[in-house]
């Protein structure tokens, strides 16, 4: 089985929407392997993200990210990266399919509620900046 990780990010929690994204995981078949929320420091924020460390966007998405609290999730099922992907729909919400998380709830392109990794190394990597192997069950 795949995995994944997801956030829920500040935009998300502080509009209620943590019952609401993970009712759309299950409903669509994916299971929540392991479930934490925490509040990031810029400099964990900056970590998750070093990736984009470059980007014009960095300072002001690490500054959002640590702004309050988030949800980190371990999603597993088949194909669950590209499942979890269409579920969220595009980074951009105006360019995001309808019935997609962030087309229903995104006010902005960083604040677009959920996080989802893109790739299988991506989300081997992303998941081990949260969770150890005994987190995941
Ligand atoms: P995410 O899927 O978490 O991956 C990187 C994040 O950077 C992305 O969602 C957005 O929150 C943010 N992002 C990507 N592109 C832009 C952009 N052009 N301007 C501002 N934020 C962006």
């Amino acid at each position: 089985m795949e995995k994944t990780l997801s956030i829920i990010k500040p935009d998300g929690v502080s509009k209620g929407l943590i019952g609401e994204v993970i009712r759309r995981f299950e409903k669509n078949g994916i299971k929540i392997a392991a479930m934490r929320m925490l509040w990031l420091t810029k400099k964990e924020a900056e970590g998750f993200y070093a990736v984009h460390k470059s980007k014009k966007f960095f300072e002001s998405l690490t500054t959002f990210m640590s702004s309050g609290p988030i949800v980190v999730m371990v999603l597993e099922g088949e194909n669950v990266i590209a499942k979890n992907r269409e579920l969220m729909g595009a980074t951009n919400y105006l360019e995001a399919k309808e019935g997609t998380i962030r087309k229903d709830f995104a006010t902005d392109i960083e604040k677009n509620i959920v996080h989802g990794s893109d790739a299988p190394e991506t989300a081997v990597s992303e998941i081990k900046y949260f969770f150890c192997d005994l987190d995941i069950v």
